[in-house]
This record gives structure tokens, C-alpha cells and sequence, in this order.
């Protein structure tokens, strides 16, 4: 994957100097910036002169690709629309102009000025997180199991002039910072992107080693289904009981911070496919359902943002991987297993499996003594009906750690909406049979599932993010690297 490598600088004079692009973001009719009008007054009046024609205004959305000029190859226009509105969302659209634009060119470098770029409410080194994680997010191609990939991106190397020398240093961290966050929602979106037959347990098990052999500070421990027999985890093995592809049960750990301190674990739902199981799923979009292992993904994907930027935090990722199938050995509606916590379940619903491969996968991550344990799951359809794609499903037994998560959502754009936990519900998971069963009677399905879980998350922090809407987009196909923006900005938070 081509990716771009962003350096924050103060230029002087933005006609001095050579590169393939000058960006210039442009307010609605403003009096142009200082480099604006260097640029202008070294082209003979080329931009002045794209807006008295009317090809330019400055309108959000709108760019205009002029000559360049001395060592600026080209010069390119980008509307940032009416400063006075220009809030995050503004930025956010004017960082999509930019991807857009840029594209139109075969710039392979560029120098963006951003020094009269001030979003209402975010800070420059927002705006510059947001900028590299939005350009390296668009640098993403799915080339896996296609012929002819779409083209790379042309753009490899950016240079952001801050417009001032005391900014170079924190402009640099941040364009840093987004950067490895883009790197991680790709590395989300690339695996689950590929399809069932590909992206089996067996091979996020190798990607998993693959990490480690990539970052010295993580090591990687797979469990094969033999030692979770040994654990007795009756409930994740249960699920994997109708495939032929091994279950594995994967441990990354990143040692980055002070050896007694306690990890902040991630455990991420890994159904490679979900068929369904006996209780067989419908046809229609069943293919969609190798997004499976979204959560999984998305534990990757925030480890290797973690490890890209060395933070100095200890963290798990635990893997619960396994393929949901039918056949003459699959679990079947009624059968009754016994989880690693010694609690029983009646299966009602083979379908309503990642409750059931998360219930030991945490109960197991008691073992590392967490500072807290977040797990994330593409768990229910219910989630789905209930806040449709735009927010992830977030549920805590701890408010500040709820709040948090909220926080980062808001910071990240990569939102979260909570949801109730209450006993209320729990009553609904009751069985005559066994301890619980794994689905709730009929309503608030995206709750009682939590329900279940919270029935194992009671020895520390937790919370559970459904991503069941904000893991996938239906037009066009493909996963959108959730929560990983959330979840990197919650541990950045907490490492600084
Ligand atoms: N993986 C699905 C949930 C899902 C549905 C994710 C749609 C993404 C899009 C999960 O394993 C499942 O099948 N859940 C069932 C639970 C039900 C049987 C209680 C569901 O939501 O229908
Ligand atoms: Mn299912
Ligand atoms: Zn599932």
C-alpha cells in the first residue's frame, strides 16, 4: 500500500522553494493569506485573477488547479467556504476537497499552507491529526484478490507549512499521530476486506505474529484449540464445533510502558464467517457477514497504531478467532455449554455466536489483572436498527471509563452513543435449562447481548462497543477501520 510521509516546516516565501504543488486553502472572498499573495504576486496575478474571472470563490467543496510558478510546479486552490462557520465538520469537508483535487493531479509531492487555517472549535494540532489520518485513510486500495487494483495514490510526500517556527515541533507530532492512526484503520479495513476463504483464524494468527516480528516491544501467544479445552472454554470451542478451519484464540501483547503497569485490554469479536450455524442465516447479503471479525480487525489495527508511535502504555489485544458453520458436528439450538467461568448456557441460537467465543475470550483476559477491559464486536443486528452506521453501540459497568470512550468518539469523529446496562434486562437471558441463555427474549437485542457479557466483565472496567452498524458500509462494499480512531485516541489520551 503507498502511504504518504508528512513534515511539518516554516517556509518563508511560498513562491521560494521547489515542489510539485502548492496547496493554498482559500476562505469565501477573504483578502488572501501572505502566502496566497506571495504565490499571486510571483504568477503576474494568476489567483486574483481565477477569482475575478469567477472560476474560484473560496466556497467549501470548490478547487480550481492554476500554473505554477518559480518552483511551484502548480498551484491548487481549495475552498475552506466562510471562515466564521469554519468549525471541524468545515475542516473535515475541507480535507475531503483536498484528497479529491490532489487526485485530479500527478503531484507526487506538495507543500500545504496552513497558517491561516483556523478551525473554530479544534486546536492546529487537531486539525493536522485530522488532515494526515484523512489523507492516509484515502491512500487505501483493496489489491488482495483483484487483478487490476485501482491506481495508487499519487501523493507520497506532503510538507505542512505551519507558518511559524514554534508550531514546527507540535505540528510534526500530530501529523505523526495521524498518520499512524491512518496506518491502522487501514490495516483494520484491509483484513476485513478479505474475503472468508482468505482471512481464516489460522491466518490472523500468522498476521498476529507478523506484528510481533515487525515490533520488538510486542510479542504474540496463540492458543490452539487443545489448550482451550485444557482452560475449559466449552462456550468459544462450542461455536467453532461445525468448521474445519482450527479456532485460535490470539494474544498480542505490547510492552511499552512500566513493567508493573497495569494493560489496557482489547478483546475483539474474530468469526472469520458467520454463516449462522444450524440456525442458518438468510441468503440475501450473507457474503457481508465476512466482516465478522470487524472487532478483531479493529484490535489489530489499533495495535499497530500503538506500536507505530512506541506509546508508553501497556496493552493486550486478545483474538477470539473462529468460523461459524453448520454441519453434523455443529453446536445445536438447545444444546447446553459450560463457559470457562464454570457458568452454563443454553444455546438457542447458533447464530447469536460472538457472545458466545467473547464470553471466555474475556473471562480469560481477567488473568492479566486489567486497568480495564474494552471489547469490540460486531454483536447484533439490533445495534444496527437501533443507531444505524454513524455511531458505535457503547456499553460500560464504569462511567468514567463510558465517558472517556464518548471523548475520544468525539475527538476522533469516530462517535459512540451509550446504552443502558441495567438488570432490568437481564432477566430476559433467564433459562430452565442452564444458568442463561445466549439470546433474550424479544426486544432491545443489542442490550441483552451486553447483558450476556456483563455476566463475565464483573472483576474490573469494561465496556463493549457494538460495531455491528459503524464496522461496514453497504454502497460501495467495504469495512470502514471502526472504532480504530476511537480507541487510538483513547490510549493516546491516556499516554499523554
Ligand atoms: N454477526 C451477527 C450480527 C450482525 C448482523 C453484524 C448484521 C453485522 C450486521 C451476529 O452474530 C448475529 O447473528 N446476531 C444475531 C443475534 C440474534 C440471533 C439474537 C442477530 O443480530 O440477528
Ligand atoms: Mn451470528
Ligand atoms: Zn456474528
Amino acid at each position: 500500500m503507498s502511504a504518504i510521509t508528512f513534515t511539518a516546516r516554516k517556509i518563508e516565501d511560498a513562491a521560494k522553494g521547489s515542489t510539485q504543488c502548492a496547496i493554498l486553502p482559500m476562505y469565501h472572498r477573504k483578502k488572501l493569506s501572505r502566502e496566497a499573495q506571495q504565490l499571486d504576486a510571483a504568477s503576474g496575478g494568476a489567483i486574483k485573477a481565477a477569482m475575478t474571472l469567477g472560476d474560484f470563490s473560496g466556497k467549501s467543496g470548490e478547487s480550481c488547479l492554476l500554473p505554477g510558478t518559480g518552483g511551484a510546479r502548480r498551484i491548487l486552490l481549495v475552498g475552506c467556504g466562510d471562515p466564521a462557520t469554519f468549525d471541524r465538520a468545515a475542516a473535515r469537508e475541507f480535507a475531503r476537497s483536498l484528497v479529491k483535487a490532489i487526485n485530479t493531479t500527478r503531484a507526487g509531492d506538495a507543500v500545504l499552507h496552513v497558517a491561516d487555517l483556523h478551525s473554530k472549535d479544534g486546536s492546529m494540532p487537531w486539525l493536522l491529526t485530522t488532515l494526515a489520518r484523512q489523507l492516509t485513510c484515502a491512500t487505501y486500495r483493496y489489491t488482495e484478490t483483484v487483478s487490476k487494483p485501482k491506481p495508487a495514490m499519487k501523493l507520497a510526500r506532503l510538507v505542512i507549512n505551519t507558518g511559524d517556527a514554534r508550531s514546527v515541533k507540535a505540528g510534526q507530532k500530530a501529523l505523526e499521530r495521524g498518520a499512524a492512526v491512518g496506518h491502522g484503520i487501514n490495516e483494520a479495513r484491509r483484513l476485513a476486506d478479505l474475503p472468508g476463504n482468505v482471512c481464516t483464524p489460522s491466518y490472523l494468527a500468522q498476521q498476529a505474529r507478523k506484528l510481533a516480528r515487525d515490533n520488538a516491544k510486542l510479542s504474540t501467544t496463540i492458543l490452539e484449540e487443545k489448550k482451550m479445552r485444557e482452560l475449559g472454554m466449552g462456550s468459544l470451542l462450542s461455536v467453532t464445533a461445525g468448521t474445519e478451519q482450527p479456532a485460535k484464540l490470539i494474544v498480542m501483547n505490547y510492552k511499552g510502558g512500566k513493567p508493573g503497569h497495569k494493560p489496557y485490554v482489547l478483546v475483539g469479536k474474530g468469526i472469520t464467517f458467520d454463516s449462522g450455524g444450524i440456525s442458518l442465516k438468510p441468503g440475501a447479503k450473507m457474503d457481508e457477514m465476512k466482516f465478522d471479525m470487524g472487532g478483531a480487525a479493529s484490535v489489530f489495527g489499533t495495535l499497530h497504531t500503538v506500536a507505530e508511535l512506541g506509546l508508553p502504555l501497556n496493552v493486550i489485544g486478545i483474538v477470539a478467532a473462529a468460523e461459524n458453520m453448520p454441519s453434523g458436528r455443529a453446536t445445536k439450538p438447545g444444546d447446553v455449554v459450560t463457559s470457562m467461568s464454570g457458568k452454563t448456557i443454553e444455546v438457542l441460537n447458533t447464530d447469536a455466536e460472538g457472545r458466545l467465543v467473547l464470553c471466555d475470550a474475556l473471562t480469560y483476559a481477567g488473568r492479566f489483572k486489567p486497568q480495564v477491559v474494552i471489547d469490540i464486536a460486531t454483536l447484533t443486528g439490533a445495534c444496527v436498527v437501533a443507531l444505524g452506521s454513524h455511531a458505535t453501540g457503547l456499553f460500560a459497568n464504569h462511567d468514567k471509563l463510558a465517558e472517556q470512550l464518548l471523548d475520544a468518539g468525539v475527538e476522533s469523529h469516530d462517535r459512540g452513543w451509550r446504552m443502558p446496562l441495567w438488570d432490568d434486562y437481564q432477566k430476559q437471558l433467564d433459562s430452565n435449562f442452564a444458568d442463561m441463555a445466549n439470546i433474550g427474549s424479544a426486544g432491545g437485542g443489542s442490550v441483552t447481548a451486553a447483558c450476556f457479557l456483563a455476566r463475565f466483565t464483573e472483576d474490573y472496567h469494561w465496556a463493549h462497543l457494538d460495531i455491528a452498524g459503524s464496522a461496514w458500509d453497504s454502497s460501495p462494499k467495504g469495512a470502514t477501520g471502526r472504532p480504530v480512531g476511537m480507541l487510538a485516541q483513547y490510549l493516546m489520551e491516556r499516554a499523554d
